[in-house]
């Protein structure tokens, strides 16, 4: 078992406050080692608290989450830190690239509080990976010079530099055209089958859904089996 969510509580704004709301309410979920799944649900459902809780980006109200056994909910700041760099990776639906720095810059950004001797080989596992996405000749430029789909991609790499165990994606496809979604649909699955990686994807893609092993929707707080 890679990821065990025990009935999850979170709310914002102060109890008792007309403000307060509870997005999710005695919410489980059990994910298993090399995994795909899809979540669903319409806007303001829930689905990005759900990645942070699960990312460790925030805390639960009440319940737990499980990684590999251990619960992270209780880590202190700095371990939830080094979880969150060494077995997450994040994709969002805007790439979030520096528009400053090169695409190769870029991917290694997550690589920069590692020692020397790591970084030499984080290089080599950058190549590594902007070639297999096809963007390696582009990497000495800027984000602005490129395509969408291909800013998105060198967001695929910079999530996996550090090769997490679990890739997040909050609707990694929904400023893509058709191709593109094409194409970051089978680099998922890809990542999924040749390195065993665990994929959670908040989509309203039906194709990229449906290439996913388990479909489920975020409703009314919970985890369901879609209508
Ligand atoms: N930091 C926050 N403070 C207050 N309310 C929030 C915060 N984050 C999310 N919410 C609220 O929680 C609900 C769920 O948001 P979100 O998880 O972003 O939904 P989704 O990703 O499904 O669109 C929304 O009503 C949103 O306004
Ligand atoms: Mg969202």
């Amino acid at each position: 078992m890679l990821l065990q969510l025990d009935h999850i509580r979170k709310g914002f704004g102060n109890p008792g406050d007309p403000a307060y709301r509870v997005v999710l309410e005695d919410l489980s979920l059990e994910v298993e080692e090399g995994e795909r799944m899809a979540i669903l649900g319409p806007s303001g459902s829930g689905k990005t608290t759900l990645l942070n809780l699960i990312g460790g980006l925030d805390h639960p109200d009440e319940g737990s989450v499980v990684f590999r056994g251990e619960d992270i909910t209780r880590y202190p700041v700095r371990e939830m830190d080094r979880f969150r760099n060494g077995q997450i990776g994040f994709v969002f639906q805007f790439h979030h690239l520096l528009p400053q720095c090169t695409l190769l810059e870029n991917v290694l950004i997550p690589t920069l509080v590692r020692d020397r001797s790591d970084r030499d080989q984080a290089l080599g596992r950058a190549e590594m990976l902007l070639r297999r996405v096809g963007i390696w000749d582009h990497r000495d430029k800027l984000p602005g010079k490129l395509s969408g789909g291909e800013c998105q991609r060198a967001a695929v790499v910079r999530a996996m530099i550090n090769a997490p165990s679990l890739l997040l994606a909050d609707e990694p496809t929904g400023a893509l055209d058709r191709e593109n979604v094409e194409k970051m649909a089978g680099l998922l699955l890809e990542l999924n089958r040749e390195d065993g990686l665990t994929l959670l994807v908040v989509t309203h893609s039906a194709g990229l859904a449906e290439k996913m092993g388990r479909t489920l929707e975020l409703r009314n707080g919970k985890l369901v089996r879609p209508k």
